[in-house]
């Protein structure tokens, strides 16, 4: 077995290599706290938190596997609920597998009907963030049987559920903010259609969505269906780790998720963009972004991993294009001016030293616009999609053998022991 070796005040600590079947190998560090010591590492930028065969990324050539098939084949040639079963089961559903898990989504894709009125305490404005959060975590009081994690069946009908439910929850706090009636799902029509129809359809009026904008919102779906151990998914594990309610980790998970520096970044991209208003001011905008004390980002751009365009964002700026074609949207303002801010960035010095590229948050808005959904929901329609990898990444935690509740240690900066000042004497 190949060791790394670390010498400290004179103790040698052999620590075992473990290989991976792709990327870089990890320093099994799991006995050094038995020999006194921690590792530190506050945002994980060198460590290895599990071992999972769900997703692989190389940051450096900028690629993304789901179960060793390349995103890019997947958007071309799959489709969300396929991936979904992929990321669950490991293999490509073949013509029955797909079809009886198609099927079972649709006929779970309603919610209890006493959630209704969950929805109508909140106020109603309130950002479907928070609404989806509550809604998820509330369903571990309607399945109370799913709090049985160690029951492989219990476990599997919480994530059909949670796959299934998830856009009924969604479109329905936008419906909520609207202050229109709920729509319910309709069991004849695909995932993405069926979402577009319950955002877009009223009790006087259906809504047929467009094949070609259901694809394309169904392609996103896909493109944010899972991403090896991001913040979110993190949440989810460590969550789920206590052994906890499958709703309450998924709900986790969506609360991890809506930060601006995560899920929360493509609507953060639109609202740069309105803020930038004008192609002559991106210049200034890239140049705050430079000036450290501006404390301004440019949304949209850098990733922790991806040190090369994020190949999610490629297949997302193409998607632009036929969406906006589709629409007769070409000379959309908003994207002449993202893509003009993208080529200005990837021009200057600081972001190529940096290596910071386009994410998957940067064009995923600008699709999202045009599809006519609300820059509220953006992120619900991330928290949506990764809801598949949530679940798989759940899934595959929880099954594990040995598994342990995750309890990270600290570096303790704080006094050092003092006696107690009874409230007389201070
Ligand atoms: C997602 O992890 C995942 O996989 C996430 C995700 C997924 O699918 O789950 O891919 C989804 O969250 C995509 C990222 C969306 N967020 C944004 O677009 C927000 C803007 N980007 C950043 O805030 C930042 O790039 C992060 C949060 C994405 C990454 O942060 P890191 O890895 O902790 O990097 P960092 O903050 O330490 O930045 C490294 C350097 C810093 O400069 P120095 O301190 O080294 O001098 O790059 C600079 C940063 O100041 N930098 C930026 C920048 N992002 C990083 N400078 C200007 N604009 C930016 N966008």
């Amino acid at each position: 077995m190949t060791t790394a070796t670390l010498q400290i005040d004179g103790q040698r600590i052999e620590l075992p290599l473990m290989k991976g079947s792709l990327g870089p190998d990890v320093i099994d560090t799991r006995t050094l706290g038995s020999q006194g010591h921690f590792t530190y590492d506050p945002g994980f930028l060198s460590t290895a938190s599990c071992s999972s065969s769900i997703t692989y990324i190389d940051g450096d050539q900028g690629l993304l596997y789901y179960r060793g098939y390349p995103i890019e084949q997947l958007a071309e040639g799959s489709d969300f609920l396929e991936a979904a079963y992929l990321l669950w089961h490991g293999e490509l559903p073949d013509a029955e597998e797909k079809t009886t898990f198609d099927t079972l989504v649709s006929k779970h894709s309603m919610l209890h009907d006493q959630m209704l009125s969950l929805y109508k305490g909140f106020r109603r404005d309130a950002h479907p963030m928070a609404v989806m959060v509550s809604i998820i975590g509330a369903m571990a009081a309607f399945y109370p049987e799913s709090s049985d994690v160690a029951d492989p069946r219990q476990r599997e009908i919480s994530m059909f559920r949670l796959l299934a439910k998830v856009p009924t929850v969604a479109a329905w706090s936008y419906k909520y903010n609207k202050g229109e009636p709920f729509i319910y799902p309709r069991n004849d029509l695909g995932y993405a259609a069926n979402f577009l129809h319950m955002l877009h359809a009223t009790p006087c009026e259906s809504h047929e969505p467009s094949p070609v904008l259901a694809k394309a919102l169904d392609r996103i779906f896909l493109l944010h269906a899972d991403h090896e151990q991001n913040a979110s998914t993190s949440t989810v594990r460590m969550a789920g780790s206590s052994y906890a309610n499958p709703f309450a980790c998924i709900a986790a998970g969506t609360a991890c998720l809506w930060g601006p520096l995560h899920g929360g970044a493509n609507e953060a991209v639109l609202t740069m963009l309105a803020e930038i208003g004008d192609v002559s001011r991106i210049g200034d905008f890239v140049n705050r972004a430079k000036d450290k004390t501006s404390g301004f980002r440019l949304m949209g751009f850098g990733h922790r991993v991806y040190k090369n365009m994020d190949p999610r964002a490629a297949i997302m700026r193409q998607a632009c294009y036929e969406v906006l074609d589709e629409l007769g949207l070409h000379d959309d303002p908003v994207f002449k001016m993202a893509l003009k801010l993208e080529q200005i960035a990837l021009e200057d010095e600081y972001f190529i030293k940096k290596k910071l590229y386009p994410n998957v948050d940067f064009y995923s808005g600008i699709v999202l616009r045009a599809l006519g959904i609300p820059t509220s929901m953006f992120t619900a329609i991330f928290a949506l999609a990764r809801t598949a990898g949530w679940i798989a990444q759940w899934n595959e935690m929880v099954a594990s053998p040995g598994h342990k509740i995750a309890r990270p240690r600290q570096l303790y900066t704080g006094l050092q022991r003092r006696e107690f000042v009874p409230l007389s004497e201070r």
